[in-house]
């Protein structure tokens, strides 16, 4: 019997669980039919930032202010405005011309860390067809007047404003430092999150010794990173009644079938198909099919969750009696 790999995610169902997570694959039209062909069951937008409607009303009032206002430093450390590859309104014109193209659900990103008119923008991916948005709070709480609670209610108000302006489902990408993950995964749902993307990936910037300067760099992930994100689908899963999507770290059928044992809806795949191809997708979902022909799973939600931490009585307790007994197994 050939295996049922359909899955619900975000209240689409979706044909299997591999999405082409948010990334420059959405910039090129062949490149989506290609990863359609392959098998990909929706696929994420490149993100539209909040800071490219903070470029668009500048570039407003420069044209009709006479006083040549300079822009703060801060301002000055983002991409020019021609540096990004949609501007707003033709991520709209991209919006349709994938929903055109496609038959899959399209999904759009929209990127933002504090509450101001780029919201709106949710109403026009829906105007333009998306079939779903995924909500990026991306950012780094470096200021030291900020407490936790402060940056999580400003991410619960987004969420509420985003998902109150439409009728499309919303996904929230989190990132994995929140000091209670749990409760705030519940709280998302509770502003109306329809699912939550695990994990927003950092890029973190390397030392250069010779010169004394910061290098930026992106790395393409590798498996290890999965790691974080099972111990946290196992561990919010028994709770959330939203989808999950797995984001980070998976590049072969076994990390895909991890992610689903830990309990995730959706498996969003960039770094493996930047690697390999839209190709590999193949080479996933027929892992993913043997995997279950060989264990006599006739479909995912068979085996969803199987892993997760449901049973457990003290999640809390178990990893940290992990944590004491990993540390305890070495000897010199
Ligand atoms: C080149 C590149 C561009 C990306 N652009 C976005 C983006 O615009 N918005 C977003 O939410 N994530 C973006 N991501 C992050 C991916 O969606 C994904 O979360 C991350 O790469 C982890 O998945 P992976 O291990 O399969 O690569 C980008 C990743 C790469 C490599």
């Amino acid at each position: 019997m050939i295996p049922n790999l359909t899955t619900r995610y975000l209240g689409l169902e979706l044909r299997n669980p591999f999405i082409v997570g948010a990334s420059p694959f959405s910039d090129n039209l062949t490149s989506c039919a290609a990863l359609e062909e392959a098998g990909a069951s929706a696929i994420v937008l490149r993100s539209l930032f909040a800071e490219q409607f903070e470029l668009e009303q500048r570039a407003l009032v420069h044209h009709t202010e006479t006083s040549g206002e300079s822009f703060s430093e801060a301002a000055s450390y983002f991409p020019r405005y021609e540096e990004y590859q949609l501007g707003p309104d033709q991520y709209l014109r991209r919006i349709k011309s994938l929903k055109k193209l496609l038959r899959i659900p399209v999904i759009a990103s929209l990127n933002g860390r504090e509450l101001g008119s780029w919201v709106g923008c949710a109403q026009q991916f829906e105007d333009s067809g998306a079939d779903a948005i995924e909500l990026n709070l991306y950012q780094l709480a470096t200021s030291p007047e900020l407490d936790a609670d402060q940056v999580e209610v400003e991410m619960l108000h987004i969420v509420r404003a985003v998902v109150s302006s439409v009728n499309i489902p919303v996904a929230v990408k989190l990132s994995p430092f929140h000091t209670t993950m749990t409760n705030f995964a519940l709280a998302l749902e509770q502003s109306g999150a329809a699912g939550l993307v695990l994990f927003n990936r950092f890029y973190q910037p390397d030392f250069n010794i010779e010169d004394l300067e910061v290098v930026p760099h992106l790395k393409l992930s590798d498996s290890s990173e999965l790691l974080l994100r099972l111990r946290w689908l196992s561990i919010i899963s028994p709770h959330a009644k939203s989808s999950l999507a797995c984001s980070g770290g998976v590049h072969t059928a076994e990390d895909s079938i991890k992610a689903i044992l830990a309990g995730a809806h959706g498996i969003q795949v960039v770094s493996a198909l930047l690697k390999h191809g839209p190709a590999f997708l193949t080479v996933l979902l027929n892992g993913l099919r043997t995997w279950m022909t060989e264990r006599g799973y006739v479909s995912v939600e068979e085996f969803r969750g199987a892993m997760n931490l449901k049973r457990c009585p003290d999640p809390a307790a178990h990893e940290r009696a992990n944590y004491i007994r990993i540390l305890q197994s070495w000897r010199v």
